[in-house]
């Protein structure tokens, strides 16, 4: 992997280069997703959401705003924790959804494995790569579909950290993704191309590394083109499962804190939201 000593810790954001055989399986990933989504309502609805104690959750979730056009989206979760009620679901059905997922998680390991131990010894972060390894059943990989029909430049995903460890960006169909820059406190666009992606720490990392590396806010804004016809996206989330989570009981929605409110928070004050 590629990386200075102080790449992540001063851009926020780590590039990576993006293996030509994971982009592949990515972009099957994506296709087989698109088919998904033209599936009838209740068939994709019977792939109920399901919330676990590793992270979130796997499953369909379709997200109507009564009364907003914003965060008019559908999203699934695949993890192989949850693979086997996800499978039972679709029973013989021959869409190529669930496989494609499968195979996907595979794929990304070695880059996402990489990524765990180079961080682990360039910011002394302890146990970091055992711990991802570990929690490969939790990965979740998650496919985005937001709807056309929208206002240009309206923000269709809230600025907001992640909740999990970090995030493997894996696709974008269009440009509007965008990260609040910790150096110029302004936003930027995020580079996730066709030979190259980033890798983005969420809250459990700024945690463990007692602030070392900060959670990066990013959101995602309408374009003229994707207002209209909508986009989609894919990520992976790694959620720790032996660093405590984010409690959004008490402090709420990660969308409710003012934009980068974590970047000038001492690392006591941070590790208080995890209480
Ligand atoms: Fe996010």
């Amino acid at each position: 992997m590629t990386t200075s000593i102080n790449e992540l810790r001063d851009l926020g954001l780590l590039n990576v280069d993006y293996p030509e055989d994971l982009r592949e399986t990515v972009e099957r990933a994506v296709a087989s997703w698109k088919t998904f989504c033209q599936l009838p309502r209740e068939e994709k609805c019977a792939f109920s959401f399901l919330e676990d104690n590793h992270g979130d959750g796997a499953g369909y979730e379709l997200k109507e705003e009564k009364g907003s056009k914003k965060d008019l989206k559908e999203n699934f979760h695949v993890t192989l924790f949850q693979y086997a009620r996800l499978s039972e679901i679709a029973n013989n059905r021959t869409f190529p959804f669930l496989n494609d997922a499968k195979m996907l998680l595979d794929r990304m390991e070695p880059l996402i494995l990489e990524f765990a131990k180079t961080i682990e010894e360039e910011y002394s972060i302890n146990g970091l790569l055992d711990e991802v390894q570990r929690c490969k059943p939790y990965w979740i990989l998650r496919y985005l579909h937001y709807f056309g029909d929208q206002q240009e430049g309206c923000e269709i995903a809230a600025p907001h950290a992640d909740k999990g460890g970090f995030t493997l960006h894996l696709f974008e169909s269009d440009e509007g993704l965008q990260y609040y820059c910790i150096k110029q406190r302004s936003w930027k666009a995020m580079p996730v191309e066709e030979k190259q992606t980033v890798i983005i720490p969420a809250v459990q990392l700024q945690l463990w590394s007692k602030g070392d590396l900060k959670a990066l806010y990013h959101r995602v804004v309408a374009t003229e083109k994707t207002a209209r016809i909508g986009r989609f996206s894919m990520v992976c989330f790694i959620p720790f499962q032996n660093i405590p989570m984010y409690n959004k009981k008490v402090y709420g929605n990660m969308q409710t804190h003012d934009i980068g409110f974590n970047y000038n928070l001492s690392h006591k004050e941070f590790a208080n939201l995890f209480s």
